[in-house]
């Protein structure tokens, strides 16, 4: 009788210790989906590295101070990209991509959310056509800056 009874507290304990690692298992797993949908989520917005050029047009110039002022917020310093918008200074925004006529477009009425996870971008009405022409120089001498240069598409 006592043999069983010893038996049968060390099967309840065999069965604690199984249960046990079952559930610190299966912890593991949901844990480790979590951090790797996270990590996905996270890795869909791209914020870059911008190297800078050694000088700017005049043009250059004043469009840094008009992209501070009306792009940054979203697009980074030098257009390098944040949490609510992408990075400027990336190869989808080449010239025979993304047209000069793109940047003109996108401040007067806003994009649609298409190449990125981040929303729409709001219309910049505030923007006159011609301080977007300087904007254009800016950005367009930083990817200069850092090799994106016109590709056919
Ligand atoms: C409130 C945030 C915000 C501000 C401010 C903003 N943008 Fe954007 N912009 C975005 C987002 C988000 C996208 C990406 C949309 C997509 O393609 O998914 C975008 C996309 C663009 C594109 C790509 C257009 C295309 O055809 O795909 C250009 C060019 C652009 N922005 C220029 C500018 C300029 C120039 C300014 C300042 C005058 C500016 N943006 C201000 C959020 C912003």
């Amino acid at each position: 009788m006592k043999k069983r009874g010893r038996l049968r507290a060390m099967k309840k304990r065999q069965r604690i210790v199984i249960l046990a690692v079952i559930a610190w298992v299966a912890f593991g797993v949901v844990a480790g989906l979590a951090i790797v949908s996270l990590t996905a989520e996270e890795s869909d917005v791209v914020t870059v590295a911008v190297a800078l050029p050694a000088t700017y047009s005049q043009e250059a110039q004043a469009g840094e101070g008009l992209f501070k002022a009306n792009c940054q917020a979203c697009h980074g310093p030098n257009a390098s990209g944040t949490k609510l918008g992408p990075p400027l200074i990336h190869d989808i925004y080449n010239p025979g991509h993304h047209s000069d006529e793109a940047f003109y477009l996108a401040a007067a009425t806003g994009v649609r959310a298409h190449h990125w996870p981040y929303g729409d971008m709001p219309a910049q009405p505030q923007v006159t056509r011609e301080e977007v022409g300087l904007i254009i120089r800016f950005v367009r001498e930083l990817q200069e800056a850092n090799g994106i240069v016109r590709k056919a598409y």
